[in-house]
């Protein structure tokens, strides 16, 4: 006798998942590839993913490790190896002037989008929200709507150098991200604009994650700063850094986290649920890379990999606007933000279907992205040009396609109620930049 057939069980993503949008690079890394023709492939200019080689001192250091040291196998520890917690310590001080005890002041991370996450899982709470910069990277508002969390937008203003407007938030938020060298919008941030955000988080007895990323990565002559450089900032704030960027190995997964001793106890003693810390020959690799600094500047390795991104940023940037098209001039970080009046996903959906070039829509960054596309610049020199060959067909108004495309990732909107009110912020200064620069043409 034959068993009855049953059907197989429907498996559906749990409310807390179907709320989160797509993680856009993935979505459009998915669009891309339907769009991948023989002999044409799709210039991808959506990712923030380096494509330059690791300093080689790194690389070396791993297959050392892997080759000689057979206590690298085993499990790290949730805060992380402690030779690469003094090489943070290290850095910290000679990099920034800041002071950092490696036992309590740091945390090692699988990647520091990792720690941005788990903080506000291990923080808060029902009925507390997150403040997430707006535009800002996507994984701010995935944190909080994957922790039960209301979002609150933090608008950044263009017309003040994309920094936050700290006015309207509610007393609900309990975290609030902030992140420069900024991403998309490439905006640096001075010590008085950090300081105006740990006043905020002392007034409001919010923390602070400041997801300095892309420390290493800016084109003028001042090094981007660490929040922890503002007196009092230890006592709000933890700070996020990755390897990924400047070092170039986003693969590894290795980020560190430093800062308030108390937030760090909380994120760690998460991770001790959930993760068994970064593969252990990887965080001794990385002892290495911290080892290449010597002080402010950055070491040859980093600086090389910087100046070429800073020459794909002038060559995209200069082509767009010989186009006619509006460029935010970079500070910092791995990106162009281009302002598109007209709406940047739908210049983002024709640029794919009529030139093969992939970019992310500002939208899927936040409303405060909508009227921007943002262009990575880890492709080399040719394939930038190769764009720049191809945009005049795509955005000549010869075919009507493109407007009204979906936006990829677009956060959703503040449940009501979420988004003013009960703030007891003063109103603060800020420094006025031009927004966007227009070329001649
Ligand atoms: C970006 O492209 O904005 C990010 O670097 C990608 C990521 O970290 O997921």
């Amino acid at each position: 006798m034959t068993a009855p057939r049953r059907s197989p069980p429907a498996f559906r993503e749990a409310i807390r998942l179907a709320r989160v949008p797509l993680y856009p690079f993935a979505e459009l890394e998915r669009r891309a590839a339907e769009q991948e023709r023989p002999g044409r492939p799709v210039l991808k200019f959506a990712i923030g993913d380096p494509d330059l080689p690791p300093p080689e001192a790194l690389t070396r250091a791993l297959a050392e490790i892997l080759r000689s040291d057979p206590t690298s196998h085993g499990y790290s520890t949730s805060r992380g190896e402690p030779t690469l917690r003094e090489a943070v310590a290290r850095f910290l001080r000679v990099r920034f002037g800041v002071p950092i005890d490696p036992e309590r002041e740091v945390a090692i991370l699988v990647g520091s989008k990792e720690g941005l996450s788990g903080l506000p899982r291990a923080l808060l709470g029902p009925g507390e929200a997150v403040a997430v910069p707006d535009p800002g990277y996507p994984a701010y508002v995935a944190a909080a709507l994957l922790n039960d969390l209301a979002v609150e937008r933090l608008p950044l203003r263009p017309g003040g150098g994309w920094l936050p407007d700290w006015e309207g938030l509610s007393a609900r938020v309990g975290l609030a991200y902030l992140n420069y060298p900024n991403n998309p919008t490439g905006q640096v941030a001075r010590l008085p604009d950090l300081k105006e955000a740990v006043d905020w988080a002392h007034d409001h007895g919010s923390a602070l994650a400041f997801d300095n990323a892309y420390s290493e990565i800016t084109y003028g002559s001042e090094p981007a700063p660490s929040i922890l450089e503002v007196p009092g900032a230890r006592e709000v704030a933890v700070e996020f850094h990755s390897l990924s960027k400047t070092f170039g190995i986003p693969g590894w997964r290795v980020g560190f986290a430093v800062g308030n001793p108390d937030l760090l106890r909380l994120l760690v003693r998460l991770k001790s649920q959930s993760d068994s810390g970064a593969a252990t020959p990887l965080q001794r690799a990385a002892v290495a890379a911290l080892g290449l600094y010597r002080g402010r500047e950055r070491p040859p390795e980093v600086a090389r990999a910087v100046a070429t991104y800073g020459e794909r940023i002038r060559a995209l940037a200069a082509g767009l606007e010989a186009l006619g098209l509006e460029v935010v001039p970079p500070q910092g970080a791995l990106y162009v933000w281009q302002r598109v009046r007209s709406g940047g996903a739908a210049l983002a959906e024709r640029l794919l279907d009529r030139a093969g070039i992939l970019v992310t829509p500002g939208s899927a960054f936040g409303r405060g992205g909508e009227e921007y596309v943002r262009w990575s610049v880890t492709r080399p020199l040719s394939e930038i040009e190769t764009a720049l060959r191809r945009l005049p067909a795509a955005l000549s108004p010869r075919r009507g396609g493109g407007d009204g495309a979906p936006a990829v990732g677009t956060p959703p909107e503040p449940p009501p109620g979420t988004g003013s009110g009960g703030s007891r912020s003063s109103s603060p200064r800020r420094r006025a930049r031009p927004a966007t620069r227009r070329s001649p043409g």
